[in-house]
């Protein structure tokens, strides 16, 4: 830090710090029209400039671009600096004599409009002052580089470049003082677009100053996750047997910021300002219908990278965006892929599935070759990848009735629930996520609710009713998302920098105030977070009565396969046995010493599954459910659903 003295004011600051920043931070305005807290300076305007004292001499410089290296004394008001700034003044008020904040700042120094006109003189309130802001916006903050200047000196002007790429995004309109660029077509018809934009650009405002401190999602995506998963054992290995592995370096985001094409949006849609999709460009394929062909892989994400990297064993990264593209190609989910991949693997590895089974491809973990060949013959639809492709809850019966393995061991190492496999998460640790995955309508997905930070790393919700409201909430909150057609990374992959200190940070209050006045804004009605929930309650509840009416969607169906719960093999146990030990002295209240490894593992499973069946009557309550999981007449009356038809379904269960 450095000592600097500013009109009389001693203040410290870190190294580099510009004296605009540093003069702003204690209080003192220093005029400009250029400068903007989340771009790079300009330094075009000329008002911000100041005297600095120095080894007794004096010298003027732009406040906006002096970065401070060493303890000076500023003025920011002597005699020259007023003199200096009257000067630039009058220039702009001859060129720009209309526009408002020119007018108030002259008036300001005391400065009259000049006799002499300003040849390129412009009368409009609203008219361009060149300070370049709209530019950086869009070169920095967005990454587009749609606008630039033509011309040289004062004949210099702002043109649109690209004009047909153009992201709509309305940055530029935002950041412009004097409303000289206009968004003009409001698509949608929203009842109030500037109430829209006003809580967009906050969001945009605070990716751009925000975004590379926290998760960096415009640079590497969600696969910034890869070596967060890695260090607090959540990352699936091996069929989600461990949650790391020593080589999750190898495929950790430094890798794919490489990889990644940098410094371009790349979103799901035209102004998204997050833009977390990245592409690599001229990727080699090494297999398939287009083996030798240079392509553009779209990803891969963090659950790409989990579920076909690690999750096989593969700590490749060519391996992973070739399965990544092939995903993509053939239409098959990586997720979906990667999950029965690695099941079938442990079959293999277990001698419940042979090469004789597999057409000859060696399904071990960690075989990049192979995963890449049943992916292909998946998409065929020839040999094993047909039975692969059905999914692990197919594969479990298929291999006990076909090959007559072990109904049990199927059943606790097949990640799938309801059907679907399971993303890419180990929640061994974390009840709250079991249930996140499980006591969820539509599988375990990372849609409804990811719970493991606030459960297992911060332990924000350490009773059964703190994880019960944390299931009823989240899951609401997001579900949110899919009515409205929004994107939920916004909300909380990048915070507001104040979120920490709020009542609430794991709800990101901030946002969540922000998605009521879209709504209004887009609608014309008022809307508040509980009213927000309550829309989501409404069509939660209604998804729960669509799987009843289907034969499902009770306590029986939001089962969990154990490895989702803890270990199943004495090589999982063992790997991680100081935990488990400790957990069966202080949560258990057993002694483990020179008991058998089995032994602890059945202690430990008894424990587990009952504070999973604990967690479901928690949340069943708070949801308004019985117990055997079917929303209660009252619950239908509340949310005002309680249509005869629906009526009709929930009566046939006991207790609603
Ligand atoms: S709307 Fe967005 S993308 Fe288009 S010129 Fe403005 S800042 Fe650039
Ligand atoms: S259009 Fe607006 S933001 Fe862009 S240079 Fe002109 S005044 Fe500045
Ligand atoms: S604010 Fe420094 S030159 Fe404009």
């Amino acid at each position: 830090m450095i000592e600097i003295t500013i009109d009389g004011k001693k203040t410290k600051v870190e190294e580099g710090t510009t004296i605009h920043r540093a003069a702003k931070a204690i209080g003192i305005e220093i005029p400009g029209f250029c400068d903007h807290e989340l771009m790079k300076p300009f330094g075009i305007c000329k008002l911000c400039v100041v005297e600095i004292k120095l080894d007794g001499k004096s010298k003027f410089a732009l406040s906006c671009n002096q970065k401070i290296k060493e303890p000076i004394n500023v003025l920011t008001s002597s005699e020259g600096v007023n003199k200096k700034r009257r000067e630039a003044l009058e220039k702009h008020l001859s060129r720009w004599p209309n526009v408002p904040l020119i007018k108030e700042l002259a008036k300001k120094y005391g400065v009259k409009e000049p006799s002499t006109k300003h040849p390129l003189r412009d009368e409009r309130e609203n008219a361009c002052i060149m300070c370049g802001l709209c530019v950086r916006m869009c070169s920095e903050g967005i990454w587009e580089n749609i606008l630039g200047f033509e011309g040289k000196g004062d004949e210099r002007k702002v043109v649109m470049l690209l004009e047909k790429h153009c992201l709509g995004c309305g940055a530029c309109a935002w950041i412009c003082p004097t409303g000289a660029i206009k968004v003009t077509n409001e698509i949608n018809n929203p009842v109030d677009p500037n109430q829209i934009r006003k809580y967009g650009m906050r969001v945009t405002s605070e990716l751009i100053a925000l975004d590379d401190k926290q998760c960096r999602m415009r640079r590497v995506g969600t696969g910034n996750l890869v070596e967060i998963m890695n260090d607090y054992d959540l990352l699936p290995t091996h069929n989600y047997k461990f949650g790391g592995h020593p080589d999750a370096n190898k495929i950790a985001s430094p890798v794919w910021t490489r990889y990644f094409t940098q410094n371009t949006p790349e979103g799901c849609w035209l102004g998204c300002s997050m833009s977390c999709s990245h592409v690599i460009e001229n990727f080699k394929l090494r297999s398939g219908p287009y083996k030798g062909q240079k392509v553009l892989v779209d990803g891969p994400e963090y659950e790409t990278i989990a579920g076909c990297g690690s999750n096989l064993g593969i700590f490749n990264p060519d391996y992973i965006a070739e399965l990544n593209f092939y995903c993509d190609t053939y239409g098959i989910d990586t997720i979906s892929f990667g999950t029965a991949t690695a099941f079938a693997m442990e079959c293999f590895e277990n001698g419940i599935i042979t090469k004789k089974h597999t057409g000859g491809l060696e399904l071990k973990f960690g075989n990049g070759d192979a995963a890449l060949e049943l992916l292909h013959q998946m998409s065929r639809g020839d040999g094993f990848g047909v039975i692969v492709g059905k999914g692990v809850r197919f594969m479990k019966q298929y291999f006990v009735d076909n090959y007559g393995a072990d109904a049990n061991f199927l059943e606790d190492i097949g990640m799938e629930s309801k059907g679907l496999e399971f993303s890419e998460y180990v929640t061994k640790e974390s009840l709250a996520q079991q249930g996140g995955y499980c006591l969820t309508n539509k599988g375990p997905q990372h849609d409804e609710a990811w719970l493991i930070f606030m459960d297992q790393v911060n332990n924000q919700i350490p009773t059964f009713e703190d994880k019960a409201e944390a299931l009823h909430y989240f899951p609401l909150f997001r579900t949110w998302f899919g009515l409205m057609g929004l994107c939920k990374l916004p909300w909380n992959d990048v915070s507001p920098a104040d979120n920490r200190i709020t009542s609430e940070p794991q709800k990101i209050p901030g946002h969540v105030e922000g998605y009521c006045n879209y709504y209004t804004g887009m609608t014309g009605k008022e809307l508040d977070p509980a009213g927000l929930i309550m829309q989501s309650e409404r069509v939660y509840n209604f998804q729960r009565i669509f799987n009843l009416r289907l034969g499902y969607g009770t306590r029986k169906h939001d089962t969990v396969p154990y490895r989702a719960m803890g270990p199943v093999t004495k090589e999982e146990y063992e790997s991680r046995q100081e935990r488990y030990d400790k957990q069966l002295r202080e949560k258990v209240g057993i002694n483990p010493d020179g008991m058998s490894t089995e032994e602890k593992m059945k202690k430990l499973r008894e424990y587990r599954e009952e504070q999973y069946r604990k967690l479901q009557d928690a949340v069943y309550k708070r949801r308004g459910w019985t117990n055997d999981g079917v929303p209660k007449l009252e619950t239908l009356k509340k949310l005002g659903i309680d249509f005869p038809d629906v009526v009709e379904i929930v009566k046939r269960y006991p207790g609603v």
